[in-house]
């Protein structure tokens, strides 16, 4: 079936939905994006999502081309014209057409281009891997270094995602001077005991939505939180480890470079985590 895609204010089929080839989007991934994650029809941690948008156009100094509420209604138009009831909403906001191909950015009157895109993912809480855990291997982090800006240039990740596959695994997790910084499109964590460790927030990785959720959720629970490094060989002799993103939720990862981590199969930890995170967002769900 074909999909309604959004384009600068259009909700159009997706043959029809297209961009020009001058868009800096294309010619020099000048944009930013966002996943939100939807379930029963409703939008799972939609303001974080909006939040970091905001900062993530102004840290490149573009305007954010709508307000929140007006996010929002085109986040639920999207959701309902594709009848989506578990899956995604893709938003891509570039610094727009300035007719040809230049380093310096346009002037301001050069719109922006909006796109938003669903995937449908039906039964996406319930993916058997949250059941089974994922495999991991390590790599250099090769990225550049404001990785907290969710830009679009996701060359090296997919590089990442495609290492792993070939390894015959799930993810990578990068490396940087001996420590994880985050997975390839998701946050990192281990557990010792109560306590659940992961990199504290700097320009070195993104500040994940699901990451706060989880963080505040886990408090809540009684669980201590240390923001903190750690390194493959601590995460190798952890009690469990997991990732946090907006398509994956809570996911445990039970395997770092063939080691096992605690028993080799989800632990208590992630599988409450991501319980809770699931129950708690969906209340709050738009
Ligand atoms: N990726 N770190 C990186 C590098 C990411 O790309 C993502 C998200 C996260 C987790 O952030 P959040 O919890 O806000 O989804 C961390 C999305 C899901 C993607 O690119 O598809």
């Amino acid at each position: 079936m074909s999909r309604i895609v959004y384009v600068n204010g259009d909700y159009l089929p997706e043959a029809e939905a297209k961009v020009s080839v001058f868009d800096r989007g294309f010619l020099m991934a000048d944009g930013v994006y966002e996943v939100t994650s939807v379930l029963d029809g409703k939008l799972i941690d939609f303001q974080g999502h909006c939040v970091r948008l905001a900062r993530s156009l102004a840290e490149l100094e573009m305007k954010n081309p709508h307000s929140d509420a007006e996010w929002l209604a085109i986040f639920r138009e999207i959701v309902a014209k594709n009848a989506v009831v578990d899956g995604m909403v893709y938003l891509q906001v570039t610094r727009g057409n300035p007719g040809d191909r230049d380093f310096a950015y346009p002037a301001d009157d050069v719109a922006p281009t909006v796109v938003l895109f669903t995937q449908s993912k039906p039964g996406l809480a319930n993916s058997p891997a949250a059941k089974t855990g994922w495999k991991v291997i390590s790599i250099p982090d090769q990225r550049w270094g404001r990785r907290d800006i969710k830009t679009v240039q996701l060359l090296y990740p997919s590089m990442g995602k495609m290492m792993a596959k070939k390894a015959g695994v799930d993810d990578a997790w990068f490396v940087e001077d001996g420590f994880v910084t985050e997975g390839t499109s998701n946050n990192a964590y281990i557990v010792k005991g109560n306590k659940i460790i992961t990199r504290a927030l700097s320009n070195d990785i993104l500040h994940g939505i699901t990451r706060a959720s989880v963080l505040r959720f886990a408090r809540e629970a009684q669980f201590e939180v240390e923001e903190r490094n750690f390194t493959i060989a601590e995460a190798q002799a952890a009690d469990e480890a997991f990732i946090t993103s907006a398509s994956a939720f809570v996911m445990p990862v039970v395997e770092i470079d063939g080691a096992k981590v605690g028993s080799g199969t989800p632990g208590n930890v992630a599988t409450r985590m991501r319980e809770i995170y699931l129950d708690e967002t969906r209340k709050a769900a738009l």
